[in-house]
């Protein structure tokens, strides 16, 4: 059972952002610049932001964060993602998701400018990693098959079961294993006999939100396990049954604990497998530098 450190991967492809950075600036004197909206006080999407906020300072990025109130309009909201598709200093753009339930997600995303949607969600790009058409990916998936590889993890011909649908994460990801010749099937809620596909699966990708939902039974001898979750637990009862110990322990002093989609105890059944924290969030992070640096880059040779 190999721990997949996303701390220490994350952590070295960060440093390496940085010197790239550091160089393009000294070259071209200009920097890449990331502008995240986040709409509503979702306590979760501000710990994100604020994250992806932090980090991007520390690598040299120029970036901003726009906080907006949930009452906004559709209308002034679309204007402020116009505002940034004209500002040459900006080079990448997120909108944070979920949107607050008045929006509709696709209303707002649609008016972004592709050539700087750094989660490469808009159908245009979704498209070329559908043909393998393109070199940016969805920060998530990216961050899944960077770990992978960095483990030597081969996955030709492995058996992938992908638990969960999402545009952020199911889709693209399911899209990108199958083009690097895995064979994927897609699982969601409406799934029947789960269990019974999972146990099959050579590797397990969890994107569902449910707190330690993918139970030790399910899962076959030497699987390698990816936690995409990242659920907040605030029920004493809820941490004891579902957190490992260190987990518990800073339970007691913040109040809440964050715990993936599988059960800590199917982790001892795997060759391989992500912890939450400290598996795919941090891979997460790296890679929207990464596209954030791309985009950059990619506006810096039509120049
Ligand atoms: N919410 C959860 N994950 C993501 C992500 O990768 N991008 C955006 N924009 N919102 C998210």
């Amino acid at each position: 059972m190999t721990v997949l450190d996303g701390n220490k991967i994350a952590g070295e492809i960060q440093e390496k952002i940085k010197k790239e950075i550091d160089s393009l600036k000294r070259t071209s004197n200009q920097i890449p610049g990331l502008t995240v909206i986040i709409v509503g006080d979702n306590p979760a999407s501000q710990a994100y932001v604020r994250k992806k906020h932090k980090i991007a300072q520390k690598l040299g990025i120029n970036s901003r964060v726009i906080e907006l109130d949930k009452r906004i309009s559709t209308v002034r909201l679309i204007k402020q993602i116009k505002n940034l598709n004209q500002d040459q200093n900006v080079h990448a753009v997120l909108i944070q998701l979920p949107l607050p339930d008045t929006f509709k997600t696709w209303e707002i995303l649609d008016h972004l400018d592709p050539g700087k949607d750094v989660d490469r969600f808009l159908p245009i790009n979704l498209g070329k990693i559908l043909l393998n058409r393109t070199e940016i990916y969805p920060c998530t998936p990216a961050g899944v098959l960077v770990i992978l590889d960095e483990y030597q993890i081969d996955l030709t011909g492995l058996n992938v079961v992908m638990v969960g649908r999402s545009f952020i994460v199911g889709k693209p990801l399911a899209s990108m294993l199958t083009n690097r010749n895995a064979t994927v099937t897609i699982c969601h809620s409406k799934t029947k006999h789960l269990a019974g596909l999972l146990r099959k699966a050579d590797l397990v990708v969890a994107a569902i939100g449910k707190a330690g939902f993918i139970t030790p039974d399910m899962v076959k001898k030497n699987v390698i396990l990816i936690d995409v979750g990242q659920n907040f637990l605030y029920q004493r009862k809820d941490v004891i049954k579902l957190c490992t110990q260190s987990q518990q322990n800073k339970f007691e002093k913040k109040g809440y604990a964050i715990t993936g989609d599988i059960h800590i105890d199917a982790f001892k059944k795997s060759s391989y497998y992500t912890p939450v924290p400290g598996g795919i969030g941090p891979m997460t992070v790296a890679m929207l530098m990464q596209n954030t640096l791309l985009l950059f880059k990619q506006k810096l040779k039509l120049e």
